[in-house]
Order: C-alpha cells, then sequence, then structure tokens
C-alpha cells in the first residue's frame, strides 16, 4: 500500500504539474506482427549526451504499454502546431490513430512523421518503473530536424511558440 504520511493532494499535484510547459511528441513503434501503435507524450526529456539516451514515461495502463515494452525500436516525433489535432487523436484511447495521416516509414518499418519539428529514432535500451508508469530509455541511433517550430503543451492546452523562440 503506497505511504500516505507525505502524501500530496492529486488536484493540487496535478495543477502543480500543469504549470509546467512541455513539449508534445507523438512516440511510435511498429509490433512484431507489424502492426503500428502510438500515443502522445508531454514526458519526453534528453538523458544522456555520451551515449546518447533519451527517455519518455508511458503509462502502465496504456493500450500500448505491452507493444512498447516489446519493442526493439521506437521513434519520438516532436509535434509542430500543424499536429495539434493528431496529438489529440494519439491521446485518444481506441482511435484509429494511423487512419488519416501519411506517415513515412523509417529503414525498420516505423511510423515517422515527415513535418515533425524533429524525428529520433531509438533502440529500446531499457525501462525503469516508476509509479503507475514505466520510464521508457531510448539509445539514439539517428535524428533529424525539421523546419517546423515544436508546439509546447501547458496547463491543458497547445501553446505556439512566439516569434522570438527559434
Ligand atoms: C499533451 C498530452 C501529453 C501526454 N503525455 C503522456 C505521457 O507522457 N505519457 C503517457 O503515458 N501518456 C501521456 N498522455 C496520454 C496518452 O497519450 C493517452 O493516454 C494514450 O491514449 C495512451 O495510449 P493508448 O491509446 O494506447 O492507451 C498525454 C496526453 C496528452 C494530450
Amino acid at each position: 500500500m503506497a505511504d500516505q504520511r507525505h502524501a500530496v493532494d492529486p488536484t493540487i499535484f496535478r495543477s502543480a504539474l500543469a504549470r509546467f510547459p512541455s513539449g508534445v511528441t507523438i512516440v511510435t513503434t511498429r509490433s512484431a506482427a507489424g502492426t503500428c501503435h502510438g500515443f502522445t507524450a508531454s514526458s519526453f526529456a534528453a538523458l544522456s549526451l555520451d551515449p546518447p539516451l533519451v527517455l519518455v514515461c508511458l503509462d502502465r495502463r496504456a493500450d500500448c504499454f505491452p507493444v512498447f515494452m516489446a519493442a526493439e525500436q521506437f521513434v519520438v516525433n516532436i509535434a509542430t502546431p500543424a499536429h495539434a489535432e493528431l496529438a489529440v487523436r494519439f491521446a485518444t484511447k481506441g482511435a484509429d490513430k494511423f487512419a488519416y495521416e501519411t506517415f513515412e516509414s523509417d529503414e525498420h518499418g516505423h511510423p515517422v512523421l515527415p513535418e515533425a519539428a524533429a524525428v529520433i529514432h531509438c533502440s529500446w535500451e531499457q525501462a525503469v518503473p516508476g509509479g503507475d508508469h514505466v520510464i521508457l530509455i531510448g539509445r539514439v541511433h539517428d535524428a533529424r530536424t525539421g523546419s517546423g517550430k515544436p508546439v509546447a503543451w501547458y496547463q491543458g492546452g497547445f501553446l505556439h511558440l512566439g516569434d522570438g523562440a527559434a
């Protein structure tokens, strides 16, 4: 049972977390059976430069959880404002996530967003338990940048970066 001695009020905790602006990523992979899977994630972060590692936290309750735990590789697509609707779809359980968009495939068949602000190709390195999430650590074996600016996520909504942001 969880230690309740210093338990934060869940509403205040969520509200505090919402004060932290983050980027928006669409993380994708392909199962051994060849089906495409993905979810929207704001928990993406850089972890290490040498070796090149990144992380993303995945909810254990996600439908795609078993697929990502078994995946050998995954792709982090950094979303732009043009991907806001797509990011909502990839955050919707049961949605036909790959129905409309023309994702490209990388050389290993993983779905890649052609107009992403950046695309980071990872090999599955490690999964570290973190409460109701698991921290997926990926070793980056390829990356490319696009010309579009990334979109941010703040207080439950998309935030377009101003002209000053590079
Ligand atoms: C902006 C945004 C960021 C999100 N970030 C995360 C995240 O970092 N980790 C996570 O597990 N779910 C995150 N979610 C929720 C998942 O995208 C959503 O629960 C998704 O449907 C889970 O995949 P499933 O459809 O396979 O269950 C986020 C949702 C939104 C709208």
